[in-house]
């Protein structure tokens, strides 16, 4: 599959510095999208939630958040410097697969996107997990997808987990639907 693609995608996986962290993040794409039977173009069209009617698609979604998150590290450095130290690239990395595992918790059937099988019993947080795990992508990384939704309220989340949770919620809270 086509790292060229999942790139045009998902230009911000180039923000990743570390080039083993990023080879692991699109070896992830790689194995949700095959997994889940999509190509990369997909993400582009493929809503990124079934709880709302949007046609805001899974890419524009994460391209957001990574944005988001990507945006309060600068104002962090700015303003804070290293009294709120934050790792960049666990920061992009974490919101660039915070969602992953909704390559296979959704599914296609017709015009109609619905939760697959799998996705019923393990929702995307948990698949995200594995998928990533698989490929090497390192724990701080997968805390970041592991806490990102409701399940991760009872934990102690990083700076980096707390700043994907809430740039998620940004922009899930204020769409309409
Ligand atoms: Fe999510």
């Amino acid at each position: 599959m086509g790292v060229k693609q999942i790139l045009m995608v998902l230009p911000e996986i180039d923000w990743i510095e570390d080039e083993g962290l990023k080879g692991a993040v699109l070896r992830t794409y790689e194995r949700a999208l095959k997994e889940g039977g999509w190509a990369p173009e997909d993400m582009a069209r493929m809503p990124f939630t079934l709880a709302k009617e949007t046609d805001i698609s899974y890419a524009d979604h994460v391209r957001a958040v990574t944005r988001i998150a990507r945006a309060v590290y600068d104002v962090f450095k700015d303003i804070f410097g290293n009294r709120v130290p934050l790792r960049r690239d666990v920061l992009v990395a974490g919101a660039l697969l915070h969602d992953v595992g909704k390559l296979v918790e959704v599914e296609q059937e017709g015009d109609n996107f619905r939760k697959s099988a799998g996705g019923k019993v393990l929702r995307h947080p948990f698949s995200g997990v594995a998928l990533a795990a698989a490929e090497g992508v390192p724990a701080e990384v997968l805390h970041i997808i592991a806490v990102h939704s409701k399940e991760g309220d009872p934990y102690p989340r990083t700076p980096e987990g707390a700043i994907v949770h809430h740039a998620d919620f940004t922009t899930f809270d204020t769409i309409p639907g």
